[in-house]
């Protein structure tokens, strides 16, 4: 019975933000789980450069543009095409590809304030795999931290919980002052999505990042706590 009621409370919720998102000529609901974010935690400055990792349709690539305007620089890559926004570049490409992050490097062209990403696998319904692709996913984003992002730079990043979750906050709390795991209002479904929001970025750990081979195998932690 609760079960049914959190749903029908999610949905909602949900209806409430679409409609919102639909008002305010946001391309995704998921702008206002960004805006909340920001609210609480100060994550954006004008004239701050920021890249959104898993950026389509491009909600948070709008926010982004006006919370950094007037000489913000945003950058999206997905996946999948993103139909132009004025004042943001995007590209199509996968981020667990070298080609995609070398191009990512080249059009970006320096360091960023911010890293974003909302990056979510294709959902197959089983709890354990979903989790270990959406970590393998998280995993890239670090890695482009450890490329791109200033010292004392900020990562916005979705998580999906669940048993690697306590390894990969261990790592970002390697290369961060600060690492806040938090749910906005509007993402408050039946997911099991969290956001962390890390903020103070040391600089690149000397802990090395290697991906697994296939995006389906578990990541594995050292001893030492790094990727393997
Ligand atoms: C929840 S959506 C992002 C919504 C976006 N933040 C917005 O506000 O419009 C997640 C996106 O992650 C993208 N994605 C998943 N894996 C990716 C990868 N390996 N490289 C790039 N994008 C990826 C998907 O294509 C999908 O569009």
């Amino acid at each position: 019975m609760a079960d049914l009621h959190d749903r029908w409370v999610a949905e909602r919720r949900n209806e409430h933000y679409y409609k919102l998102a639909k008002k305010l000529n946001y391309r995704s609901r998921a702008s206002f789980k960004l805006i909340q974010i920001d609210e609480r935690f100060g994550i954006f400055k004008p004239g701050d450069a920021v890249v959104d990792l898993g950026a389509c349709p491009g909600g948070w690539c709008q926010v982004a543009q006006e919370r950094t305007w007037p000489n913000g620089k945003v950058i999206g890559v997905d996946l999948r095409y993103i139909k132009p926004i004025e004042g943001v570049e995007t590209f199509m490409g996968d981020i667990t590809h070298d080609s995609t992050m070398i191009e990512l490097m080249e059009r970006f062209g320096g360091k960023a304030d911010v890293v974003l990403s909302d990056m979510a696998p294709n959902i197959a319904g089983h709890y354990s795999m979903d989790h270990a692709r959406s970590i393998n996913l998280c995993m890239y984003a670090v890695d482009v931290c450890d490329r791109i992002l200033k010292k004392e730079g900020k990562l916005v990043m979705k998580v999906f919980m669940g048993d690697m979750f306590d390894s990969l906050m261990d790592e970002l709390k390697k290369r961060f002052q600060s690492v806040k795991v938090h749910s906005p209002d509007a993402s408050r479904d039946t997911s099991s999505e969290v956001y962390v929001i890390c903020q103070g970025y040391y600089g690149k750990s000397n802990i090395t990042l290697k991906k697994p081979e296939a995006e389906e195998k578990k990541p594995e932690f050292t001893v030492k706590g790094g990727f393997i």
